[in-house]
């Protein structure tokens, strides 16, 4: 008789990933404070908003002592280091908005910024896993999770829309732990044949999908779309495909040469790209390159679960193969929780992009700055694009529809009706 091929060394798991069993994704207690060498890094990134306000934080950075990245040891001392030197960028290249920026970074910021990345294998420019992932604490360290309780380290202008901002992406990320918690049970169960485990585990998936959506909608209390639109968006952008500045930056001491990168933004969270890898959704050309570029963003391990589990035996033709009634339909409800969550997505991009950039064209167009002043001198380089550079909604539009062609040909033809 064969071996059976549960030899628990075999099966998958998330461990090796650096994936947290509670947090998931999510950095799990990061550091507040760095070694007192960095003091003068921290006493600049505290205070991005107000030295960005008074137009002095630039000043402030060239003065900085070029400080050496080596005594920096633990993996929290690195992710709080770069986010730091990320929040200072951002506030250095944007001080005086999209008509003034720099073309290059000086060394004694761009120098440690560059072998902190290294180190890490993330980009020298702020991500979602920096802004979101690995910039939070409780107030009440017994307190629960939530957004009464949670605070930023580092922030940037906006006020306490930026909390919002990523505080409420913070909770779509902890929502979906039970999601990736259940990962590696439909994988490994697709492995040995156990149709029942497959369902549950994807019925589990389906409620935390749901749950993200739930969280998401938070949004809209916390985040205000004219100042989101008029004065946090500019910080969260990048020098790749961004027409205020078309050639890239010069990181001073590291490389002669300009280099590009994409600006922050949650398609760098790695949650949907597992989903996708998991059930099967094939990205088309354009949109499928944007977001296999954005994986170059995300801390390694995160990257590489995503390519395990893209290697794995098809769960859909597992489903179709094994014509189960309840599992059809837990794949079913996972897909379709997973299209409701992008279409979700995409009304908050409209209310907090499409809707104040078309009343900024028209405030301009009437020469009418007076109160609506934020929101008409939002760059407007970046009103047709995400900050990541993508053509926003045309990508969100086909990356939803993809999503949507990979529901199972019967309840296909059923939800249409
Ligand atoms: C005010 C809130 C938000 C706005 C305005 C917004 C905007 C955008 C934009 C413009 C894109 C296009 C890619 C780019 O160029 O950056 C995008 C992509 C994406 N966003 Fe958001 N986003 C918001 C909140 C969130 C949150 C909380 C999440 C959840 C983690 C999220 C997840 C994603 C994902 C996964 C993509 C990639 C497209 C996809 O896989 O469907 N976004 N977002």
């Amino acid at each position: 008789m064969a071996a059976p091929e549960s030899d628990s060394e075999c099966l998958f798991s998330l461990e090796p990933y650096h994936v947290s069993e509670e947090l998931g994704f999510i950095l799990p207690d990061p550091l507040e404070e760095l070694p007192p060498y960095y003091q003068p890094w921290m006493d600049i990134a505290l205070q991005v908003p107000e030295l960005v306000h008074s137009h002095k934080l630039r000043l402030h950075i060239n003065q900085m002592p070029l400080l050496s990245s080596q005594s920096l040891q633990k993996h929290s001392e690195l992710r709080l280091a770069h986010l730091a030197l990320s929040a200072m960028t951002m506030g250095y290249v944007w001080q005086e908005g999209e008509n003034d920026t720099v073309e290059v970074l000086p060394h004694n910021l761009a120098v440690p910024y560059w072998e902190v990345s290294q180190r890490l294998g993330l980009p020298p420019i702020l991500t979602h896993a920096d802004a979101v992932l690995a910039n939070w604490k409780k107030n009440d360290p017994d307190g629960p999770f939530d957004m009464e309780n949670l605070e930023l380290l580092v922030s940037l202008p906006g006020g306490d829309n930026v909390r919002g901002f990523f505080m409420v992406t913070l909770l779509v990320e902890l929502a979906a732990v039970p999601a990736l918690r259940n990962i590696p049970t439909v994988i490994n169960g697709v492995r040995c044949g156990d149709t029942e485990a497959v369902a549950r585990a994807l019925e589990e998936i389906s409620e935390s999908m749901q749950d993200m959506t739930d969280a998401l909608k938070l949004m809209h209390d916390y985040v205000d779309p004219s100042v989101f639109y008029g004065i946090m968006r500019i910080y969260l952008s990048g020098w790749k495909d961004n027409p205020s500045m078309p050639k890239g930056i010069v990181y001073e001491g590291v490389q002669e040469e300009p280099m590009e990168y994409s600006g922050g933004s949650a398609a760098q969270s790695s949650l949907l790209h597992c989903f996708d890898e998991l059930l099967g959704v094939k990205h088309e050309e354009k949109s499928g390159a944007f977001l296999t570029r954005m994986r170059n963003y995300m801390p390694p391990g995160h990257k590489q679960l995503i390519h395990d589990i893209s290697l794995q035996l098809s769960l859909k033709a597992f489903v179709q193969h094994q014509a189960s009634q309840r599992l059809n339909e837990a794949f079913q409800h996972c897909v379709q929780k997973l299209l409701a969550l992008r279409s979700y997505h995409i009304s908050v991009v409209s209310r907090y992009i499409t809707v104040p950039a078309a009343r900024a064209r028209q405030l301009r167009n009437q020469s009418q700055e007076s109160e609506q002043d934020m929101i008409s001198r939002a760059p407007t380089a970046l009103e047709e694009r995400g900050t990541g550079g993508s053509g926003i909604m045309s990508f969100l539009k086909t990356v939803r529809n993809q999503t949507k062609d990979t529901l199972l040909p019967e309840t296909d033809k059923q939800s249409n009706r």
